[in-house]
C-alpha cells in the first residue's frame, strides 16, 4: 500500500505547522498569558514546549513513520505481537473525529467574520447601537447562535476541507499549506510592525515581556503543559498520520524542533500584535479573553483605526487560514484511517467521513442556538465534545502512545526513526527515551486528573 508523501522538505514543515498553529495560538495562548503572570506563564510554555512538546511530538513522528499507516494500524505494524495497543490508535481517531466536528464550527465563526469584515456587516449600526463594545457583543451571539449563518459557514468550511481532502496529501494538503503558511507568516508580520508602532505600545510589551511569578500557580503550569500539547496537536494522531508520509531522510528531531519553535513563534507573535493594542486603546482592562479577544475587543480596535474594513478583513483572513489548515490535518486523521482500515478509495473516504461530520457539524452549530436545550450533564453537543476531547481523550490517548513507545515498541524505534536508520549519530535518543518513558506520562496524567 504505497501511499504518498510529501514532495518537498519546505511542504512537509509548511503542513505540519499549518496544523500545530490553529485558534490554539490566537485566542486560548493570549488569554493564558493574561491569567498567568505575562511573561512567566511564557517562560513555563517555553519549557514545556522543550522538555514535553518536542519529546512527545518526536515519539509520534518515530511511530508513524515506522508504521508508515494509519494511526490505528500503526501500533499493530511496529509491534505485531501486542496488537491491543491499538486501541490508543483508535482512541486517537476518535478524538480527531469529535474534534473536527467542532473545529468545523469554530472555524466558520471565523469565516463569518472574514465575510462581516469584508461586506462591512460587522461595523454596521443595528438596533439603534452604534459600532462598540456592546454591538460586537449583540453581533457575536447573534453570529454563533443564529440558526442560519452560521451553519453556512459550517458548511462552507465542511466543503473546503472536501476539495483540499480530494486533492490528496501532495495536490490537497501540501500545495494549500505551501500557499497560506507564508500568508500567514506576512500578515502576523505586518499585524506585528503596525502593533509595536501604536502610541502606548510599550505598555502593552511590557505586560508581556515582564514577568510576573506571583501568579505562578501549579494550576498555571498544567495548563501551560495542557496548551503546550494543544497547540503542538499532539494526541490526536494528527503527526503520527502526517509522518506516516515524510521521504525516509526526513531528520524528524529536526523537524519537530522547526515545527515547535515556529508554533512558538505564532503564539508571541499573536502577544506582540494583541498586547500593544489592548494598552494603546486603553482595552487592557477588558480581561475578557479568549473569543471575545477576537470577535469583540479587536473589532473595537478595528473600529478606531482608518481602513477598518481592510484591517479586519486582513485579521480574520488570518484567522480562517489559522482555522482551516488545522481542519485538514485533523480530517485526514481519520481519512487515512478509512483508507486503510478499510480499504476504501481516497475518493469514498473522504465523502464518507466528510459526510457523516458535515451532518454532525451542523447539529454542532444548532447547538449553539436552536438547539441549545438539550445538554448532557449540563452541556450542550459542542461544550460537551470540546470539554470531553480537550480534558480527557487527547492526555489518555497520549499517554498511552508514550507508553507504547517508550515500553511496549522495539527498543530501537527512537533510535532508528531518530538517526534514519544509522545514517548519521544523534547524541539525545537516551535521554528521549527516558522522557517518553517516564516524565511525559507523569507530566500528562498530571494534566489529566487536573482536569477531572
Ligand atoms: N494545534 C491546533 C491549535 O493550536 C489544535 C488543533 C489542530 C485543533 C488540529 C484541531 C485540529 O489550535
Amino acid at each position: 500500500m504505497a501511499k504518498a508523501k510529501f514532495s518537498s522538505k519546505l511542504g512537509l514543515i509548511a503542513a505540519t505547522v499549518g496544523s500545530a498553529v490553529g485558534l490554539g495560538n490566537v485566542w486560548r495562548f493570549p488569554a493564558e498569558v493574561q491569567g498567568g503572570g505575562g511573561a512567566a506563564f511564557l517562560i513555563i510554555y517555553i519549557l514545556c514546549v522543550l522538555i514535553l512538546g518536542i519529546p512527545v511530538m518526536l515519539a509520534e513522528f518515530s511511530l508513524g513513520r515506522a508504521g508508515g499507516t494509519d494511526a490505528i494500524g500503526n501500533f499493530a505494524a511496529v509491534a505485531p505481537k501486542h496488537r491491543r495497543w491499538r486501541a490508543f490508535g483508535a482512541l486517537s481517531v476518535l478524538t480527531a473525529f469529535l474534534i473536527a466536528i467542532f473545529y468545523m464550527v469554530v472555524a466558520g465563526w471565523t469565516l463569518e467574520y472574514l465575510w462581516e469584515s469584508i461586506t462591512g456587516g460587522l461595523y454596521t449600526p443595528q438596533d439603534g447601537m452604534q459600532p462598540g463594545a456592546e454591538l460586537f457583543l449583540v453581533k457575536k451571539s447573534f453570529y454563533i447562535t443564529d440558526p442560519w449563518r452560521p451553519l453556512i459557514a459550517t458548511i462552507v468550511v465542511c466543503a473546503i476541507n472536501l476539495v483540499v481532502m480530494l486533492g490528496g496529501v501532495q495536490k490537497g494538503i501540501e500545495r494549500l499549506s505551501n500557499f497560506l503558511m507564508p500568508m500567514l507568516f506576512v500578515l502576523l508580520l505586518i499585524f506585528g510592525i503596525f502593533s509595536l508602532t501604536l502610541p502606548g505600545a510599550g505598555e502593552g510589551i511590557e505586560f508581556f515581556f515582564s514577568p510576573d511569578f506571583s501568579k505562578v500557580t501549579p494550576g498555571v503550569v498544567l495548563k501551560a503543559l495542557g496548551q503546550a500539547f494543544f497547540s503542538l496537536s499532539l494526541g490526536m494522531g494528527i503527526l503520527m498520520t502526517y509522518a506516516a508520509y515524510y521521504p525516509a531522510d526526513t531528520r524528524l528531531a529536526r523537524t519537530a524542533s522547526t515545527v515547535s519553535l515556529l508554533d512558538l513563534v505564532v503564539a508571541v507573535m499573536m502577544g506582540v500584535i494583541i498586547f500593544p493594542a489592548l494598552t494603546s486603546f486603553g482595552l487592557q482592562s477588558h480581561g475578557v479573553m479568549g473569543t471575545a479577544l477576537v470577535f469583540v475587543t479587536l473589532p473595537e480596535v478595528f473600529m478606531q483605526l482608518p481602513f477598518t474594513a481592510l484591517w479586519s478583513s486582513l485579521f480574520f483572513l488570518l484567522l480562517v487560514i489559522a482555522a482551516i489548515t488545522s481542519t485538514v490535518s485533523i480530517v485526514e486523521v481519520c481519512v487515512r484511517c478509512l483508507e486503510d482500515r478499510l480499504d476504501f478509495s481516497r475518493r469514498k473516504a473522504v465523502f464518507s467521513l466528510m459526510g457523516i461530520v458535515t451532518v454532525l457539524s451542523i447539529v454542532c452549530s444548532l447547538s449553539m442556538g436552536p438547539l441549545n436545550h438539550l445538554t448532557i450533564a449540563g452541556l450542550n453537543f459542542f461544550d460537551l465534545l470540546d470539554t470531553v476531547t480537550a480534558n480527557y481523550m487527547l492526555p489518555i490517548a497520549a499517554i498511552g502512545m508514550c507508553v507504547f513507545v517508550g515500553w511496549v515498541a522495539p527498543r530501537n524505534l527512537l533510535e532508528n526513526q531518530l538517526t534514519n536508520n544509522g545514517s548519521f549519530r544523534t547524541h539525545i535518543s537516551t535521554l528521549l527515551l527516558y522522557i517518553i518513558r517516564y516524565v511525559a506520562p507523569l507530566l500528562i496524567a498530571a494534566v489529566l486528573v487536573s482536569n477531572l
